[in-house]
């Protein structure tokens, strides 16, 4: 009896998977990170930096490609690449970066409040990126451009990290191009989530919940999702902008909000929903 008890309890919390335990219990946080980085204007959290370190040195197997979408001067890329740099288990070393390169009206402010250079919209700031991750070059794939014109043809993705779906249109792109080769054990961290904006982000990752596992965030910022099974293309389509009803939207961005497990990520989230609100009304007014 003792053990048919025993054996329950060891199903009900064994873990589902050891590797999705591992991350769940965010192993980055428990020190520094153990080289020497170089300190590059970021974008990032303290935290994330750490995490994308701990993915590729520690969690990446080769199994699949990393693919980083959204660069900017670098920070999330030299965080990559020297993680994998430490990776002692694989041979083959690849980062497949992206980015515009060309500044918004919110890098330009941001490169000439920290650069004090006169960046207006439109500023190419590729050799900025380009000196702040020299070091790195070998094994970097870097593509420049509009990411609504990349195609990818490099096959399965075992990290995918999204760092530029700043609309709705970039994240369906993004969706029907990158998504499709995320596969079980594949992680994908969408690291605008917890923060007050780009709504289409928690909808879309509501919709793929049976797919893809919230497993861990960096209190602000990212969200690392586990993908636990092949994402189908109906599922993927069913996260298009067009392909939900306002209301629809709403009750995707409640359900996000509950699951989240601190208040403060809960009120970053409800000023996503309320931006949401606010691009429908525009959206309808101008349709
Ligand atoms: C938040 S920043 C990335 C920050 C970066 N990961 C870091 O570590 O600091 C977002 C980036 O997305 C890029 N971006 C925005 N729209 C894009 C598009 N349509 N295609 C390619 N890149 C785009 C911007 O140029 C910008 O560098």
């Amino acid at each position: 009896m003792f053990s048919s008890i025993f054996d329950s309890l060891n199903r009900l919390f064994k873990p589902k998977n050891p590797r999705m335990e591992l991350v769940s219990l965010r192993p980055w946080e428990n020190g520094p990170i153990p080289v020497e980085m170089p300190d590059l204007p970021s974008m990032l959290n303290f935290k994330e930096k750490k995490l994308l370190y701990w993915l590729t040195a520690e969690f990446y197997r080769g199994t699949g490609a990393i693919v980083e979408l959204g660069t900017f001067l670098g920070s999330s890329t030299a965080h990559l690449a020297e993680g994998l740099l430490a990776n002692s288990q694989v041979e083959s070393k690849m980062i497949h970066s992206y980015d515009l390169f060309a500044a918004g009206p919110f890098e330009a402010k941001w490169l000439t409040e920290r650069f004090g250079l006169s960046a207006a919209p439109g500023y190419n700031f590729r050799h900025l990126f380009s000196e702040n991750v020299e070091k790195y070059a070998d094994i970097l794939t870097v593509t420049e451009g509009d990411i609504c014109d990349s195609a990818w043809t490099g096959g399965e993705i075992e990290i995918l990290f999204v760092d530029l779906c700043k609309t709705h249109a970039i994240n369906d792109f993004v969706i029907m191009e990158y998504f499709p080769h995320l596969v079980p054990g594949s992680l994908l961290i969408q690291e605008d989530y917890i923060h007050g904006a780009l709504g289409w982000l928690h909808t879309t990752m509501e919709l793929l919940s049976s797919y893809a596992v919230p497993v861990a965030d960096t209190d602000t910022n990212s969200m690392v999702y586990y993908i636990k099974k092949p994402i189908p293309q109906s599922a993927l389509k069913r996260c298009l902008w067009d392909a939900t009803t306002f209301d629809e939207k709403m009750k995707l961005m409640d359900r996000a909000i509950e699951r989240l497990d601190t208040q403060k990520k809960r009120e970053m989230v409800t000023a996503a929903k309320n931006q949401l609100v606010n691009i429908c009304r525009r959206e309808k007014l101008a349709a």
